[in-house]
């Protein structure tokens, strides 16, 4: 049987870990060409991809995501190497905690620059290449912290409804050249928390999982089979959409 992304090219930002390793590793099981595109090297998901029987030899680009430079160099590469580019994955994104009476001009620069202006530049430098080939399916990462008002994120938060605006105003844009947009909020999911995070690895369950109706812990690998459906072709008709990944926390 044909696998879901057979012959599909598709760059992944911030592949190196957590989500975007498991997403990554998603689409070359499912038979894609993977570009694991992160400011750091991404070689853990490069042997995570390699171990997977009759995967694709991954392509590792360093990239900062903030950079114009480096976003255009990024897509004009893939092209190059592939004659391609068929789904961006905007999955970079950063965070740190802190109440809104010590957050810093310089720490919501630094989250807007990397969650909001990263997935500008990375989606704008790919979107001529969708164009041309009159197909695309661009998936970006937002979080279920927009629909809760989490606190001690405002500016993580505003960079993720900013994602959602994004998302509705490009994909009427981009819709009459075959290009999907949508994006996903979701829930706290067990990758590596940063040093000093409020919900650390060891208590984040007993916090997580009492409020949502499904009560076990969201993984990186629930994520990636609604991020793969939403770069398929069965999701062809659905654009400019978020959609809620959250175990029944919030509803939308
Ligand atoms: N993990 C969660 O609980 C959760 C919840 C909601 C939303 N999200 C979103 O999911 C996405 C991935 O989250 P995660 O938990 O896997 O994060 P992570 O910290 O585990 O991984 C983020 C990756 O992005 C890369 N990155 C950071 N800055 C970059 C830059 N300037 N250019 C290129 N790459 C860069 C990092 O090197 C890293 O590999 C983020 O957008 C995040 O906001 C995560």
């Amino acid at each position: 049987m044909a696998k879901l992304h057979e012959g599909r090219v598709v760059i992944v930002t911030g592949a190196a870990i957590g989500n975007g390793q498991a997403f990554a590793a998603e689409f070359a099981r499912e038979g894609a060409q993977v570009v694991l595109a992160d400011i750091i090297e991404a070689t853990e998901t490069r042997d995570r991809i390699l171990a997977q029987a009759g995967a694709c030899e991954p392509m590792l680009l360093t990239v900062d995501v903030t950079s114009e430079p480096a976003t255009k160099e990024m897509a004009r590469i893939v092209k190059e190497k592939f004659g391609r580019i068929d789904i961006l994955i905007n999955n970079a994104g950063i965070y740190d905690e802190e109440p809104f009476e010590l957050l810093s001009l310089e720490a919501w620069k630094r989250v807007l620059d990397v969650n909001l202006t990263g997935l500008f530049l990375a989606t704008k430098a790919v979107v001529p290449v969708m164009k041309q080939q009159q197909h695309g399916r661009i998936v970006n990462l937002s979080s279920d912290t927009i629909w809760l008002g989490t606190p001690y994120l405002v500016h993580y938060v505003t960079s993720k409804m900013g994602v959602v605006g994004f998302t509705r105003a490009l994909a009427t844009e981009v819709g009459k050249y075959g290009i999907t947009v949508n994006a996903i909020t979701l829930g706290l999911t067990a990758t590596q928390r940063p040093p000093g995070a409020r919900l650390n690895q060891g208590n984040i369950l007993s916090h997580v999982l009492p409020p949502q109706a499904i009560e076990r812990a969201e993984t990186p690998e629930d994520i990636a089979q609604i991020v793969s459906f939403l770069a398929s072709d069965a999701s062809s008709i659905i654009t400019g959409q978020t959609i809620n990944v959250d175990g029944g926390v919030a509803r939308h």
